[in-house]
């Protein structure tokens, strides 16, 4: 296959104006407590690592790895928990930080999991949202950008784990190399 970047969706200026803005509404939230941030490896560590960066109030940072997608851009379905939290939770306000929600599957069965260890809150926060891809029903409680069904990379979104470094949020193509097949 063929890969092409063929087009930024946000450019860096606008994702960290966006992720000031969310920064700003978690702290205030969040006031006068100190939240626990669990991003969801590996896509969420940059906005994490920049999230928690504009936050105005304190906060513990743990992640857990869990994985919907196959090889390629085309999610199982099947959820699979390589990496669990460290720390318990019971009775701490627990954000979620992700970089996208997709079909729903991992943030849904995560929010399950997490919910049976009796947090005092849990929250998530998704830099994207591909609302019309959907399998099963599911809001963030923060969202960067709403986006169209593209399949994105950059800023921690990868394509077979490369892209995650690209500065930019940006369109993806992929082609066959050969156009006649
Ligand atoms: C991607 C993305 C989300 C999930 C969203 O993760 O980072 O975690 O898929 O899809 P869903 O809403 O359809 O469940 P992926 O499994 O590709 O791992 P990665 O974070 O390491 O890129």
């Amino acid at each position: 296959m063929k890969e092409t970047v063929t087009e930024i969706l946000f450019p860096k200026e606008a994702i960290g104006r966006r992720v000031r803005e969310l920064a700003g509404q978690i702290s205030r939230d969040y006031e006068g407590r100190e939240p626990l941030i669990v991003g969801i490896l590996n896509g969420a560590f940059i906005f994490m690592a920049d999230l928690i960066r504009a936050l105005n109030v304190p906060c513990r940072v743990d992640f857990v790895r869990l994985s919907s997608y196959g090889a390629g851009s085309v999610s199982s379905g099947e959820i699979l928990i390589g990496k669990d939290l460290e720390m318990p939770i019971l009775g701490c306000d627990v954000l979620i930080v992700e970089d996208i929600v997709d079909t729903g599957l991992t943030l849904s069965r995560l929010v399950e999991i997490l919910r049976k260890r009796q947090p005092a809150s849990l929250k998530v926060c998704a830099l994207l949202d591909k609302q019309e891809r959907r399998r099963v029903p599911f809001t963030a409680d923060y969202v960067g950008f709403f986006i169209p069904d593209r399949f994105v990379v950059g800023y921690g979104l990868d394509y077979n784990e490369k892209f995650r470094f690209l500065p930019d949020v940006c369109v993806l193509e992929t082609s066959s190399e050969r156009e006649d097949i």
